[in-house]
């Protein structure tokens, strides 16, 4: 005779199967000129790196919006790396000091939101840099991997009219959301 608790018994081990299975999602912001092309050349000397990484190419690493990466978050990534041109070697001469900026400021607003910082990654790699590539591409992913899958983040953010909003909500709205969110951020405190 069958046993009627079965089914959620089997619902468990599926659950327990997705999470052994469970491999994280990662979105790679890589400047034109430099860690696109440092990925390129990992490709063409054959040197193997995890793939769970999905490369968007930008001409800049400049050209990051911080929006960019918390719309990556909401389409589904569990983590995200910027790469670009180490310092002084940008091709339009300062982008990626412009880029460690944004990115100074988006990993204190990604803590204020209660989101693993582990998360997100900034890195300079070269176009000769191709073993480079491929190591941090393995950190990035080991890292988002002890983090486990992104659920969303946690925290709620209060808006001008004290209503409570979601960084998502905040995303949706636009910039000048988001920037009021990062100004929200340093008046609290939070580091
Ligand atoms: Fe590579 Fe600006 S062109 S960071």
């Amino acid at each position: 005779m069958k046993k009627i608790k079965d089914k959620p018994q089997e619902s468990e081990d599926l659950l327990l199967e997705k999470d052994r299975l469970w491999q994280p999602r990662i979105v790679a912001f890589l400047c034109n000129w430099c860690s696109y092309a440092g990925a390129d050349l990992a490709g063409t000397s054959r040197i193997k790196y995890n793939p769970q990484i999905r490369i968007i190419r930008v001409p800049c690493s400049g050209r990051v919006n911080p929006l960019f990466i918390l719309r990556a978050f909401i389409d589904g990534a569990d983590g995200v790396l910027v790469s670009g041109c180490h310092p002084g070697d940008c091709h339009y001469s300062t982008g990626n000091y412009f880029a460690r900026r944004k990115f100074a400021l988006l990993k204190r607003l990604i803590e204020f939101c209660g989101m693993d910082e582990r998360r997100i990654h900034f890195s300079w790699v070269s176009a000769a840099e191709g073993s480079k590539w491929s190591q941090v591409v393995n950190d990035v992913v080991n890292a988002v991997y002890q983090a486990g899958p992104f659920t969303g983040f946690d925290l709620p953010v209060f808006s001008k009219e004290t209503e409570i909003e979601t960084p998502a909500d905040l995303c949706k709205q636009g910039p000048e959301r988001f920037a009021y969110s990062i100004d929200l951020m340093s008046r609290t405190g939070k580091k």
